[in-house]
């Protein structure tokens, strides 16, 4: 396959890492002397053919720096097409107008759906390289970026201990994760947080909240940390009992974003679960009669988990999964994307590792998350 350009672009919400893939691609692509065109913007640079040429001798180190070079967008290219598979026809036609041979995009499943469809319907020369900080893509182990957003949660909730042990504060810390749970699964429990929220596992306030809180005043504790995704909602029969302030209307009205997502963060659980915690007067005196403060407040960790630079997995998976997509791009391997095995990179197709992963019941994090919230208060039972 005679590849002389490859273009490049980050859709979707910025990820330490992607500096990270967008240089590994660039070293191979040198040493097969192929040029790097970098697509800004994501799916709109691609549309308005906005690129840059990426000198690989202007970069040194790019892999270690945060954030994406190439900006990026949320852009849906098929928005208000009336005909996809012309729409996706007319996408790749525009790899001319771009002056590139092949493209490979580097995001989550919606970036990588458009480039799914392209492939399948326009048979476009495209490779993926999946990205979210949510790690919620099927086709692989982990997605880049996650690793450095877990730590950046876990850190957080360490720190916010110390403030709520001095004021004796219930702090319920609210991490991203649209629809599946793994960044507050795993960075609560890393933190070593005292109830754990994830969309996964809809939660009963009376139970997995209140009492929880209860039990442990009552077995010592002075401060609580609870965790929970934004996207952590009760199930329907505590949503109707127990909330005063959140109803299934809220929830429906959200607003999406253009590929027709709720933009879950809009709703801030975190600050509902106080609101309706100042509500219960049962749960004060349980305070109260252990002389214990009732005081709750809500910390949105938003982008910071986003922000700053790629920990040093995330710079060596980066490097690796830009370092094979360009290989799979010389090979003329399209339509796949690349994926961690183990400890191994592998290709799958894109239709494939595009699809959402959740955390699933039989997942040991579920037991050790369960664990972890009750053996604490149940081992110091006075
Ligand atoms: O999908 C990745 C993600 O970080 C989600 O966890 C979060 O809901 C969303 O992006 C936030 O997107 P934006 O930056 O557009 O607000």
């Amino acid at each position: 396959m005679n590849i002389k350009k490859v273009g490049i672009l980050t859709g979707g919400g910025d990820c330490p890492g992607l500096n990270s893939v967008i240089y590994g691609i660039m070293l191979k692509a040198y040493d097969a002397g192929v040029q790097c065109v970098g697509i800004l913007k994501g799916w709109k640079g691609f549309i308005e053919n906005k690129t840059i040429l990426l000198n690989i001798a202007d970069h040194d180190d790019l892999h270690t720096e945060g954030g994406t070079l190439l900006y990026t967008s949320r852009t849906n290219p098929f928005k208000g097409a009336t005909s996809k598979e012309e729409k996706a026809k007319e996408l790749t036609n525009q790899f001319k107008a771009l002056g590139i041979d092949a493209l490979i995009a580097i995001g989550g499943d919606d970036t990588l759906g458009v480039a799914d469809y392209m492939y399948k319907h326009a048979n476009a020369k495209i490779v993926g390289c999946p990205k979210t900080i949510d790690n919620d893509l099927a086709g692989t182990h982990y997605t880049f970026g996650f690793w450095s957003a877990v730590q950046l949660a876990s850190n957080a909730m360490d720190n916010l201990t110390s403030t709520a042990r001095s004021h004796q504060r219930v702090f319920v810390v609210e991490v991203m994760g649209r629809d599946a749970g793994f960044l507050t699964m795993y960075s609560g429990i890393s933190a070593g947080a005292d109830i754990i929220l994830i969309p996964e596992t809809p939660f009963d306030f009376e139970k997995d909240v209140v009492d929880v809180l209860k039990k442990r005043v009552n077995a010592g504790y002075t401060y609580h940390i609870i965790a929970t995704s934004e996207g952590a909602y009760p199930n329907f029969k505590s949503l109707e009992r127990d909330f005063k302030t959140l109803s299934k209307e809220t929830i429906s009205k959200l607003p999406k974003d253009t590929f027709g997502n709720p933009l879950l963060a809009k709703l801030n659980i975190s600050q509902i679960i106080v609101d309706e915690l100042n509500l219960r007067d049962d749960l004060k005196q349980e305070f109260e009669k252990n002389d214990v403060e009732f005081e709750c407040r809500s910390v949105v960790l938003g982008h910071t988990m986003r922000a700053g630079t790629p920990n040093s997995f995330d710079r060596i998976l980066g490097l690796r999964f830009g370092l094979a997509a360009m290989k799979m791009v010389l090979e003329g391997n399209f339509g796949n994307m690349v994926s961690l095995q183990g400890n191994k990179i592998k290709t799958v197709p894109l239709s494939e590792g595009v699809k959402k992963k959740y955390i699933t019941a039989e997942n040991d994090k579920m037991e050790l998350r369960d664990l972890l919230v009750k053996i604490r208060y149940l081992s110091k039972q006075k």
